[in-house]
């Protein structure tokens, strides 16, 4: 499969090398934490967990039920991009059901995110830290991407898909430019089972801090790769430059320009070095 990616890591391959076929759902199996059941549907192969935790979503599955593929023939990241997904990667997306206002649900991100890269610390050492707006970075190098989707029936959130990618093994034959992995920071290979229960821990442990949203964009911030630091955005609507000051409950974030304050919804941040 051909590969490209951008400056911040984020992962393309092209449509026509997506002919791998889905494979049937290899085994189903149930993890306890704190007594409380997950349900875990394993694939070898699928085009993206979060379209098949989507259906189940839809089909009214459980909270905490989760899709898990070996490897992903179209694996999706930020709207408008692909993921790469070969074997060795962790690739799972969880359907949760908070309760949680409509305008709180970017909080979903930064709660992910937090209780990935603490994870990632417990599990293996590595210190790492966000960027906005759904990455894990390692020295600015891309570990691991977050996708929330979502239903919305009126007021109220039906469910979230929270799609991680995660680069567990993957060499650097594998990777994208821009990106890297456990194996390449540990120099060892590891569980992808023991990464996703123990990841999957973390997100169940942390899954309470949501009614704190300060406290929740509080870790996201003290932990952010650009804070206080001067950053270039690329947005739909241009490019701003600016050192970046904070990030608000609707995901959006703060950038400190020549101009004055700016609040950027959404783009593609890199450092301004
Ligand atoms: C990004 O950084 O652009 C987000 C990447 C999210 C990738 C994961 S892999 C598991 C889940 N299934 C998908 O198709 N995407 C997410």
């Amino acid at each position: 499969m051909q590969t490209t990616s951008t400056p911040d890591g984020c992962h393309f391959h092209k449509l026509s090398d997506l002919s791998a076929r889905i494979t049937p759902k290899t085994e189903a199996s149930t993890l306890i934490i704190r007594g409380f059941l997950l349900k875990i549907i394993r694939y070898k192969r699928v085009s993206s967990t979060s379209t098949n935790a989507k259906a189940l979503a839809q089909k009214g599955a459980a909270e905490w039920t989760v899709v898990v593929s070996e490897a992903q023939t179209q694996g999706k990241g930020r709207p408008g991009r692909t993921w790469n997904s070969p074997k060795g990667g962790l690739w799972f997306s969880l359907i949760i059901r908070p309760k949680i206002p409509i305008d709180r649900i970017p909080l979903l991100q930064f709660w992910a995110a937090n209780a990935l890269r603490k994870g990632i610390e417990k599990v293996y050492g590595v210190q790492s830290e966000v960027k906005w707006p759904n990455d894990i970075v390692v020295d600015w190098k891309k570990l691991a991407g977050i996708l929330i989707e979502t239903k919305i029936s009126g007021q109220e959130l039906v469910y979230a898909i929270v799609g991680i990618g995660f680069n567990v093994n993957l060499t650097t034959e594998q990777l994208p430019t821009g990106a890297t992995s456990i194996f390449l920071a540990r120099k060892k290979r590891f569980s992808l089972e023991k990464t996703l229960s123990s990841i999957l821990t973390v997100l169940e442990w942390d899954y309470e801090t949501l009614g704190d949203e300060s406290a929740v964009v509080g870790d996201w911030w003290k932990h952010c790769a650009h804070r206080e630091k001067s950053v270039i955005i690329e947005t739909s609507n241009g490019r701003v430059h600016g050192k970046s000051v904070g990030v608000n409950l609707d995901g959006s974030i703060i950038v400190q320009t020549d101009q004055g304050s700016v609040t950027v919804p959404d783009g593609s941040l890199r450092l301004d070095t």
